[in-house]
């Protein structure tokens, strides 16, 4: 057992299950908490004069009297090589990828380009409290390579994987099935476990791969049943219509997926806006995920979520809430709260502010299958923390004048906050941001 070598002392909150479900007991409160840290994981929570009267003097204390300490955010939905895509003006999705994705992406074969743009990523990741994601590189092997490398050297728990296309893109970015299968499974060997790192198998999307390549897929998947597979699922009518005409088989979009063994709970679909029944079944039989997108989905056009339809007790789907930056418009995952909490609003549904904060913390981590390792403050887990401050701007602060409970306080970080609403984010125990001034 290591020895303690940080403390971090404020308002504790964490949950241990869902609010919706649980009510009130899924989340745990202490207004003046401690998290202990030891070996990059959490040692102890709780009262801080208690903990703090035990502990030797040489362990580093980080006090943040007002502000909220949660678990490290999560993102079960992004695309590394589209930080300069982002705010990309006037297109619906075929259009936008076919003008500006698919011509940024071209610039990932370079691995210097990828290296720098990998850094920056982690680094706005860490600045917007997110300490895990699922990402999405490029086609380039080398893509991926600089994502794990720089992903491995700051210690992040990333799940990423390189693209895989081979049909309806820009030759530049087009492997073949067999490249794509070869290029994948030697990133595996070298990166799924390495440390933090874990690898999704990465078709992009239907409309970009050959029957032969979504085989591949489903081959990998069966000899590496520890890895995620992550891709796209309807997000837009055209794309769905796209895939009715080249898998004319099908039944429906979903069930292209299903025919090549892509199912399954370690497997994310970003977008699942216009599912019909039968594709809401085949999610929910094999416990698949479903990556609600809210920026993106409003920013694309796409369409509304429909969360309540996602929690029928008929079909009932795991739901991961998720930027999708760049066709997503914000890294926050509180403004990407904010724009569910809208795009519900407009389907006469809710999203209270305690299960918002379970849903980009315990409940992400639930959906990529790690909660027994992040997404909430408990000994054991790793030490991923993020520290808020609902204070964070003039606006904030005056509002914050008329806050009488923790839910209110929440609600005002979901709506008004952004990155100057993080104080400080923690990776694996170690401080890899403090917001400047603060
Ligand atoms: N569908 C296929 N590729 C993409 C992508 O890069 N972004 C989004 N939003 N949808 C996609
Ligand atoms: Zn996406």
């Amino acid at each position: 057992m290591s020895k303690p070598s940080r403390a971090i002392r404020g308002r504790v909150l964490t949950f241990n299950d869902d609010p919706q479900t649980a009510g009130s007991a899924a989340h745990e409160f202490i207004e003046d908490g401690l998290i202990v840290i030891a070996g990059g994981h959490i040692a102890e929570v709780g009262e801080a004069p208690a903990l703090l009267a035990k502990l030797p003097d040489s362990v580093m204390l980080d006090h943040y009297p007002d502000g909220l300490i949660l678990p490290g955010f999560i993102d079960t939905h992004i695309h590394y090589p589209q930080t300069q895509v982002i705010a990309s003006y006037g297109a619906q999705l075929l259009d936008w990828l076919e003008r500006y994705a698919l011509v940024e992406e071209q610039r990932f074969g370079d691995p210097g380009h990828a290296a720098a743009v990998a850094g920056f990523f982690l680094d706005e990741l860490a600045r917007n409290g997110t300490t895990t994601a699922a990402v999405y590189c490029s086609v380039h092997p080398e893509s991926a390579e600089a994502f794990f490398a720089e992903s491995d050297r700051r210690n992040t728990r990333m799940v990423a994987g390189k693209v895989l296309m081979d049909r309806n893109a820009p030759a530049a970015l087009q492997d073949t099935a067999e490249r794509g299968y070869a290029q994948t499974k030697a990133l595996i060997e070298r990166w799924h476990g390495k440390g933090r790192q874990l690898y999704a198998v990465t078709p992009r999307f239907a409309i970009t791969s050959s029957e032969a390549q979504l085989e591949a897929a489903g081959v990998l998947l069966r000899e590496h049943p520890d890895c995620y597979m992550q891709t796209h699922l309807s997000e837009n009518r055209r794309e769905i219509e796209t895939v009715r005409a080249l898998f004319p088989w099908a039944e429906n979009y979903t069930s292209v997926y299903d025919r090549f063994g892509l199912l399954g709970p370690r497997s994310l679909f970003g977008h699942c806006i216009h599912l019909e029944e039968g594709e809401r079944r085949l999610l929910s039989e094999s416990g698949s995920v479903a990556a609600f997108c809210p920026t993106s989905n409003l920013f694309i056009g796409s369409g509304l979520f429909d969360l309540a339809k996602a929690r029928d007790p008929a079909f009932p789907l795991r739901v991961g809430l998720a930027t999708d930056v760049g066709g997503g418009t914000s890294y926050s995952l509180l403004r990407t709260l904010a724009e569910a909490y809208k795009v519900l609003q407009l389907q006469d549904q809710n999203l209270p502010a305690l299960e918002a904060f379970y849903a980009i913390t315990l409940g992400n981590a639930r959906a990529l299958g790690l909660e027994d390792r992040i997404g909430s403050l408990a000994p054991g887990r790793e030490a991923d923390v993020t520290v808020l401050d609902a204070k964070a701007t003039p606006a904030m602060a005056h509002r914050c004048e008329r806050i009488e409970t923790l839910e209110e306080e929440l609600f005002l970080l979901m709506t008004l906050g952004d990155d100057r609403a993080i104080s400080a984010t923690y990776i694996a125990g170690e401080r890899r941001h403090v917001r400047s001034g603060g």
